[in-house]
């Protein structure tokens, strides 16, 4: 039979089942909300991302986005130093984007998250410098659901790729463990909107502890080639890189093929404009397409 797009299914290579998490694996990610990955990238494919993120750093894009965004969230060196972050970098980036969307990564993602279709939703070039005394850079608790809350999904995850070995001593992420699976109160909801990615220090657990909430902090420590996925409502932090080099990182927001735009509301009651919001065009109904191939292109299914 002649395929065709409606028979199309991707394929599962030996040598990428090789690298699907197992049955144990996926009940990890279900329970902890994180799991990390054999190596999927090589140190040239990693070192050959680092070096063109660099470049888009100090010298822009290649492809400039339809609708400029601020300009801390496409860090140039005019900004000056802080934990710089280049937001659709997949976009922006053809290099990046063809070494970045492997299908296996797609293909793991959708195991963990128990779907058939992976897109991309986002995606950033994030650089953690080393600390300074009155600096530490370190990124404040919150979950990346806070950041996607006009999306339908709660099955969202995100591929944390180092582009070096990342650990306690250079800036590793930590997983509030289980986090994902806190009780579905009020002071949860709140906790889990709470948009502190660039507070240094908010006390995050302490106030979660209060409310009598299970801690359980551990790193997440992921070797160059490894990829770290989370669960898009799983609590996370970063605390300082005490290393001489700056920590790198891509970043990819992923969602299943069933998400789709919800109007949502912040706490003034304000209507949520997500930045890609502002990027995809609209879909029949007038809203946002999450689905759209230029900025979400599927990575796998
Ligand atoms: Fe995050």
């Amino acid at each position: 039979m002649l395929m065709t797009e409606e028979t199309f299914s991707p394929i599962l290579t030996e040598a990428m089942q090789a690298l699907m998490p197992s049955a144990e694996d996926v009940d990890f990610y279900q329970t902890h909300g994180w799991w990390v990955s054999k190596r999927i990238f090589s140190d040239e494919e990693l070192d050959t991302i680092t070096a063109a993120g660099v470049q888009h750093q100090n010298h822009g894009s290649e492809r400039p986005l339809p609708t400029p965004i601020q300009k801390y969230l496409d860090w140039r060196p005019d900004v000056g130093e802080m934990f710089k972050t280049n937001s659709y970098i997949i976009y922006q980036n053809k290099t990046i984007s063809d070494i970045g969307l492997k299908p296996i990564l797609g293909a793991i993602a959708a195991r963990l998250a128990g779907t058939d279709q992976i897109r991309l939703f986002s995606s950033y070039f994030v650089e953690k410098p080393p600390a300074k005394p009155n600096e530490l850079y370190t990124v404040g608790y919150h979950t990346d659901k806070a950041y996607c809350q006009t999306c339908s999904s709660t099955k969202m995850l995100t591929a944390w790729i180092p582009l070096q070995d990342t650990n306690t001593y250079n800036g590793a992420l930590n997983m509030l463990d289980g986090s994902h699976l806190w009780p579905d109160t009020e002071e949860v909801a709140q906790l889990s909107k709470e948009t502190n990615y660039a507070e240094n220090d908010n006390h995050f657990v302490e106030r979660a502890a209060s409310l009598g909430l299970p801690i359980k902090l551990l790193p997440a420590e992921v070797k160059k080639g490894q990829v770290g996925f989370h669960h898009c409502q799983l609590f996370h932090g970063s605390d300082a890189n005490y290393s001489a080099q700056p920590r790198r990182a891509l970043i990819l927001h992923l969602q299943d093929g069933d998400n789709y735009y919800v109007r949502a509301y912040d706490q003034q009651g304000q209507l949520i404009v997500n930045n890609n919001d502002l990027m995809v065009p609209k879909n029949n109904e007038g809203n946002p397409d999450y689905s759209d191939s230029d900025f979400c292109p599927v990575i796998w299914g």
